[in-house]
């Protein structure tokens, strides 16, 4: 069987399914691993590290026709058109955003599958592609805040006096939240943290950073069966605005990273909060894909208010690029594992299988996620 990863189309995507490390994993599976000519250039990849590790460079034509198509991002619906019948394509396809392109999944009875649906469970933590990214993206987070903020993080003791420490605040503790909270203490900040979940308070805690929160009794409701945050009621949401009001005038960098799944993001900090923050600070959006957990946060931009510099980068795992890319083809494998009777040489696609079961969006011509119907 021919696996074949596409260049991205989408002008922001700089990762690829595919990095030369992987070739030879797939390999094992008894594939023969093709990559489409540049697919790697944006992630630091050249072609000549795959064709040394044993993959074929190939036209995107080419790698239209393979069995397997592997992508980051949902391809054209021009590309759609000439894949062959019942390819499996993978990647992260966001069907929620691509409904024009289900048709032409159907149409070519293509075998979809979206790795962000993989199940959050730990069977699966190898192939869960949101907190591979996630993870990436809030270490960048703080990163292109540090870049902006014209002060250094860690305290430091000079001659010529003291430099104090960066306060960095961090809302909404996942995978991304918490990774922030490592990165902004080992540059050397003071870090505090707030999430509806009451469980985050001993993860920000072992992190050293100081946990805020409104009072325990009024999130007891807070999380899903799956560990998500739920929308809060609005009595909740005014305290903790009252709460995040109080802390963030002394704030030099604000981390937003709180995400409800399938709901616009919830806003937390207001015009009138980021008007109280000292000009200089830095405000990084992370949530600016789903809506924003600030209003004056724009996709793709970078605003400046009254000083404050708020951060609305789209894409944030792309501009950690090469690990990103690593990251995503090791998930890519794992799940390919899963599903790939290598002594057969054959795909088992065993819908019994909750990941399988999960993950496969158009099968047989028809669209077999409720959710997206
Ligand atoms: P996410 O990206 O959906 O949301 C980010 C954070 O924002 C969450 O911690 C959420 O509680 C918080 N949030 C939402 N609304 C908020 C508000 N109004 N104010 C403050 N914070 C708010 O979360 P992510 O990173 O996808 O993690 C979700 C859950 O999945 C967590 O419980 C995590 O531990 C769990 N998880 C489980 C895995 C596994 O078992 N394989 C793998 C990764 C995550």
């Amino acid at each position: 069987m021919q696996i074949a990863a596409l260049k991205e189309s989408h002008n922001d995507e700089n990762r690829v399914s595919l990095t030369p490390d992987t070739v030879k994993l797939f390999q094992r599976l008894n594939l023969e691993v093709t990559i489409e000519d540049g697919a790697g250039l944006n992630s630091g990849y050249p072609n000549e590290l795959y064709i040394e590790n044993g993959a074929k460079i190939v036209s995107r034509k080419e790698c239209l026709n393979a069995d397997i198509c592997l992508c980051v991002k949902m391809p054209e619906e021009v590309d759609l058109n000439i894949l062959k019948d019942k390819t499996i394509l993978i990647g992260i396809l966001n069907p929620y955003e691509n409904k024009k392109h289900i048709n032409a999944l159907n149409n070519k009875k293509i075998i979809s599958c979206c790795m962000e649906l993989i199940p959050r469970i730990s069977r699966a933590q190898s192939m869960d592609v949101l907190s591979s990214q996630a993870n990436l993206a809030g270490y960048r987070s703080i990163i292109d805040a540090a870049e902006q903020f014209g002060k250094a993080f860690p305290m430091m003791m000079t001659a010529a006096g003291r430099v104090n420490p960066a306060k960095v605040m961090v809302l909404g503790v996942g995978v991304a939240g918490l990774q922030a909270i490592a990165t902004a203490k080992r540059l050397g900040a003071v870090v505090s943290a707030t999430d509806v979940r009451s469980a985050t308070k001993e993860q920000v805690e072992s992190l050293g950073g100081k946990f805020i929160m409104v009072a325990e009794e009024e999130n007891s409701d807070s999380e899903t069966a799956g560990g998500y945050a739920k929308e809060m009621s609005n009595d909740y949401k005014n305290k903790q605005a009252k709460l995040i009001a109080e802390t963030i005038a002394k704030q030099d960098i604000v981390i937003c990273t709180a995400l409800i799944p399938g709901k616009t993001a919830p806003t937390l900090i207001s015009q009138e909060m980021v008007e109280t923050m000292a000009p200089g600070s830095v405000v990084v959006d992370l949530a600016v894909e789903a809506g924003g957990n600030c209003p004056l946060s724009k996709l793709g931009k970078v605003v400046d208010h009254r000083g404050v510099k708020i951060l609305g980068y789209a894409n944030v795992p792309g501009r950690v690029a090469k690990d990103a890319s690593a990251l995503y083809a090791k998930n890519i494998f794992n799940f390919l594992s899963l599903i790939i009777d290598k002594e057969n040489n054959k795909i088992n696609l065993n819908l019994e299988d909750e990941i399988v079961n999960a993950v496969v969006l158009t099968q047989d011509g028809s669209l077999r996620l409720e959710q997206f119907k």
